[in-house]
């Protein structure tokens, strides 16, 4: 008989999110936010999820948190398994038991997530006293010790200020900590430095990376920013329009984007050979209105390479392509020698 080493667990990835559907049901009409997404976040791994505004990525993270708020949005289809668990199966007590110690989140809007009322050190120390079961003195420690740990200068006389007393850097450290309390497997985090400015931006990701390291954590970095992630994700997802594009290891996708979506974003990014005052070029049009989606492809409309098949049918959700790392993408015609050739222009040269 087999056995199963401890090394060895059951399941195949610490996280697996399969063929997930989430709508919006609206006066309105029904928006389709998340249209079949699936991927995966092993231990210890970066996966950036990377997308336009609206294209859903806060909502996939909140359907795996399980805080999609519900009326209007409905999970319709997929699973969402935690090492080889169903969540979307679990009774709302054990899903609630799962946030925290097993998966937290970082919000995009550091201070709307912090309860205004109450100081920042208590609010850490509560995560102690309900969930370790702390007394009041040690769960204090625990908050000071962690407040230091995110550098907070003066945690100890800071542990009694109130979230507006604290700068945007300051607060998202203080987010940082709260999500990290409770030593999670994964930690999401949607937008984390979006509201800051450049400085402040790498130092939380220099942080991010830090704690990741420390405590062993899978990490979802969500962003619109590809320059955000180049230097820290393992893998990234690229999202439109509530659908997976392409997924792919971070330098592969950079030195070789594939379809023509990530084409579009690595053009509009800014490299150092450019020259000054060239304009970049932005990807032309705007994303689709969820309740009235093209036909076909949720990108055609936008898209150069587009020919009447993808006018006409959806493309099969990510499928491998013949590269020498994994890969995949959603797109008729990825394999397309032109579309390949622009993409080599796009990233400047001959890359393969
Ligand atoms: N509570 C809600 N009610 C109705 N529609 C919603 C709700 N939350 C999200 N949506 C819709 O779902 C789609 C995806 O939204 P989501 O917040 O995931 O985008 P995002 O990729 O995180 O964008 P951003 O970069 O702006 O944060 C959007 O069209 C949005 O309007
Ligand atoms: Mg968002």
């Amino acid at each position: 008989m087999t056995t199963i080493s401890e090394n060895q667990p059951p399941f195949e990835h610490l996280l697996d999110v399969r063929d997930l559907h989430v709508e919006f049901r609206m006066r309105a009409g029904v928006a389709k936010a998340i249209n079949g997404v699936s991927f995966h976040l092993d231990e210890r791994e970066t996966l950036a999820i990377l997308g336009e505004s609206g294209s859903g990525k806060s909502v996939t993270a909140q359907a795996i948190m399980g805080i999609l708020d519900s009326p209007p949005g409905y999970i319709t289809g997929g699973q969402v398994l935690f090492q080889g668990a169903d969540m979307l199966k679990m009774k709302p007590k054990a899903r609630a038991a799962m946030r925290g110690p097993k998966i937290s989140m970082i919000f995009q809007d550091a201070l709307s997530a912090l309860n205004p009322v109450f100081p920042v050190g208590w609010q850490i120390a509560e995560m102690f006293r309900i969930h370790r079961d702390m007394n009041r003195t040690d769960a204090m420690a625990q908050a000071i010790r962690l407040m230091e740990r995110v550098r907070i200068p003066g945690a100890k006389e800071r542990y009694k200020a109130y979230p507006h007393q604290f700068s945007g850097g300051m607060r998202q450290r203080i987010m940082i900590a709260m999500a990290i309390a409770l030593d999670p497997w994964i930690l999401i985090a949607d937008e984390p430095t979006t509201a800051l400015d450049v400085t402040v931006q790498a130092q939380i990701m220099d942080l991010l990376k830090e704690l990741q390291e420390e405590f062993g954590m899978g990490l979802i970095l969500i962003t619109h920013d590809l320059g955000v992630v180049a230097n820290v994700a393992d893998r990234i997802a690229v999202m439109y329009a509530g659908r997976l594009m392409e997924t792919a290891p971070v330098g592969a996708l950079y030195a070789n984007p594939r379809h023509p979506y990530t084409i579009g974003l690595l053009e509009s990014v800014p490299r150092l050979d450019s020259k000054l005052g060239e304009t970049l070029p932005a990807i032309g049009g705007l994303p689709p209105n969820l309740l009235r989606m093209p036909a076909g492809c949720p990108f055609n409309p936008r898209c150069r390479f587009a020919i009447d098949k993808c006018r006409e049918g959806v493309p099969p959700d990510l499928t491998d392509l013949a590269d020498s790392v994994p890969r995949r993408a959603a797109c008729w015609r990825v394999e397309d020698p032109a579309v390949t050739a622009e993409a080599r222009i796009a990233v400047g040269g001959d890359q393969s």
